[in-house]
């Protein structure tokens, strides 16, 4: 299984934040923002990565996790010349997916709770999976419509009359039958190349699974002001209360068996000295107690 992060877009929702950093890159609490679906793909267990981005804002996201071995993953990164929808991203690394199975998540997307849903990512075996999630504000999202039976009906882009209270969140499991149904799409109305015309392909081919995420679980999208102070502030209550960190790579990583316990020692040496550095010097403590 390969990942993508895609981390373009304006980010014009944020002005006058994004006029020198990327959205990405904005701090979710006490982490630039695209350390969270990075860890996200590493708790799935996936170590090649591609990262795609605009022109402007790639070099920095190579300033900031270089070729990935410090978090035990490789990353190669493509550009992105223009925002011209979500499922342009598997034509931008066609080469990169090769002939494997491809997930995909948006670079402002936040998920966090329920160890069972990266069971999700360990048993995909072909189609695709995406999640279903309940929300307040469905026609801001792609959103999915279910039958008595659970099964997905249909799926509609920010419908202006929501059929269901579940959005699509921007996570996406596909087979590679993907490369040849995003050369086969064409633009939507507002010009993009949509990802839920990706998905209403595997639908119509009977190929398409809808996981319900769990209530007690959070998806939190950060891509406006308020939901970026909404995720931080979620963040910081879950991290203050429990004492553990949401979003952080290293961790992941060495859990997931990607970073032995030497070479994360190793790594916290070269952290200066700060609160993320303690955290991880007190997940290797841990783990030399056990
Ligand atoms: C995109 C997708 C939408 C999905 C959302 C998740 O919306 O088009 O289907 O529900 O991401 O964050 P956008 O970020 O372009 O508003």
């Amino acid at each position: 299984m390969k990942g993508i992060i895609l981390a373009g877009g304006a980010g014009s929702r944020l002005y006058p934040l994004t006029l020198v950093a990327s959205k990405q890159l904005q701090p979710v609490y006490d982490k630039p923002m695209v350390y969270y679906p990075l860890t996200t793909l590493i708790e799935g267990g996936i170590r090649e990565l591609c990262l795609i981005s605009t022109p402007a804002d790639l070099p920095r996201f190579k300033q900031l996790f270089g070729d990935g071995s410090r978090f035990g993953v490789s990353i190669e990164y493509r550009e992105q010349p223009r925002p011209a929808g979500i499922a342009q991203a598997f034509l931008i690394a066609d080469t990169f997916i090769g002939a494997d199975n491809v997930t995909l998540i948006l670079g402002d997307n936040i998920f966090y709770g329920d160890e069972d849903f990266h069971r999700s990512f360990v048993e995909f075996k072909s189609g695709a999976t995406i999640f279903g999630y309940h929300v307040n504000d469905p026609e801001r999202y792609g959103v999915v419509e279910f039958d008595a039976d659970g099964r997905a009906i249909s799926i509609e882009e920010k419908p202006k009359r929501p059929r269901s209270n579940y959005a699509v969140p921007g996570l996406y499991i596909y087979d590679n039958t993907i490369v040849n149904i995003a050369k086969n799409l064409l633009p939507s109305a507002r010009g993009e190349l949509e990802i839920t015309d990706v998905n209403l392909a595997y639908l119509s081919r009977g190929r398409l699974r809808v996981n319900r995420l769990a209530r007690g679980f959070a998806w939190l999208d950060a891509g406006t002001s308020s939901s970026l102070h909404d995720a931080s502030a979620y963040v910081q209550t879950i991290e203050t209360r429990q004492g553990i960190k949401i979003g952080c790579p290293e961790e992941a990583a060495f859990r997931n068996g990607f970073l032995s316990l030497a070479r994360l020692e190793s790594l916290i040496q070269n952290m200066p000295n700060c609160e993320y550095r303690d955290y991880l010097n007190e997940v290797v403590a841990e783990a030399k107690r056990v």
